[in-house]
């Protein structure tokens, strides 16, 4: 493995390596924990060539705090890294990425301004146009994301289709430690109480899929559910608890075919999302009105 920080190595190294095949890529920020290492794993099987970037992209926070304070350790990732198979791990300076003078950068709409966006002013601006940068420089053909940031997901689909990149896009799911807690490289961030009460969420999570299987498609229903649950663990703050679209993650009130809850909660001083898809089983019987067993339709709006 090679861990280089220029982007002309990047570009020389790389030129070379597209005339033998596929190149894949997975941006990331460093502290690799099993949920990169699974984006990584999986570039390694489908592709003749694998770049990793490393890089804390400044753009993308909004607490300066956050940002001096991300988890960093160069040593530990690069041996993660290379035995996980990475040829190229680039770790490029801010200066570069951003050198000074630096104007342009991409927006991509309302999917990058409810949700993280709202809590996080100009995040996704700041994912948007590293994102693109990085690919303009690497130019992979596939690309490995984790369903984890699930917003995210949706705003560099949009963009690789707004700016006609010629990109695949693998999306993998969500890596969790035993306890259900999604995989973060700011985990480390918590004590040891507080860590005890971050599972809620995943219970959460996994209470509104089992909603959904029985054939509750009332959101309002299901998002109130999830919400006392958490509510429950006193360490708890919600920011945000939704079912939305998920491809335009505006807000829905019923669930007729696929949907996704985003989460945000505050346990103690980390703050974590998480997401779950939930999909309404074919012809199983929903309830409408305000109580149970009020009226009942299929799926399909066939009245019984
Ligand atoms: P980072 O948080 O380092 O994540 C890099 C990639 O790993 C992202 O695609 C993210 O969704 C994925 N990932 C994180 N935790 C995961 C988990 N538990 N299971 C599966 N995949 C997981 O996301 C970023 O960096 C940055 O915003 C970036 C896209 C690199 C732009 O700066």
């Amino acid at each position: 493995m090679k861990t280089v920080s220029r982007i002309k190595t990047v570009q020389m190294l790389l030129q070379s390596a597209r005339k033998t095949g596929t190149i894949g890529f997975v941006p990331t920020m460093g502290a690799f924990h099993d949920g990169h290492l699974s984006l990584i794993q999986r570039a390694r099987r489908e592709c003749i060539y694998v770049a990793v970037s490393l890089f804390v992209n400044p753009l993308q926070f909004c607490d300066p705090e956050d940002y001096l304070t991300y988890p960093k350790d160069l040593p530990s990732d690069q041996r993660k890294a290379a035995s996980a198979g990475v040829d190229l791990l680039w770790v490029p300076s801010v200066d570069e990425i951003y050198p000074p003078g630096h104007c342009t950068f991409i927006e991509v709409g309302e999917i990058g301004n409810r949700w993280e966006g709202a809590a996080r002013p100009g995040h996704f601006k700041g994912v948007a146009t590293v994102v693109a940068k990085l690919f303009k420089i690497v130019q992979p053909h596939r690309v490995y994301l984790g369903r984890k940031d699930y917003q995210q997901v949706r705003v560099i689909q949009q963009m690789v289709r707004d700016l006609h990149f010629n990109i695949a896009l693998r999306v993998l799911p969500t890596v969790r430690e035993k306890d259900g807690l999604a995989m973060s490289s700011r985990n480390v961030r918590f004590a040891d109480d507080d860590r005890k009460a971050a599972p809620i969420l995943y219970k959460a999570l996994c209470h509104a899929k089992r909603l959904v299987s029985e054939g509750e498609d009332d959101c309002r229903r299901i998002v109130r559910q999830a919400q006392s649950l958490i509510r429950s663990e006193s360490r708890a703050t919600i920011d945000y608890i939704t079912m939305c679209n998920p491809v335009t993650l505006e807000p829905i009130e019923r669930l007729t075919g696929k949907a996704v809850l985003l989460l945000a909660v505050k346990i103690g001083n980390v703050r974590l999302i998480d997401n779950v898809e939930l999909i309404l089983p074919r012809g199983k019987k929903r309830r409408i009105g305000g109580k149970e067993g009020h009226q009942i339709i299929d799926v399909e709006g066939n009245e019984d």
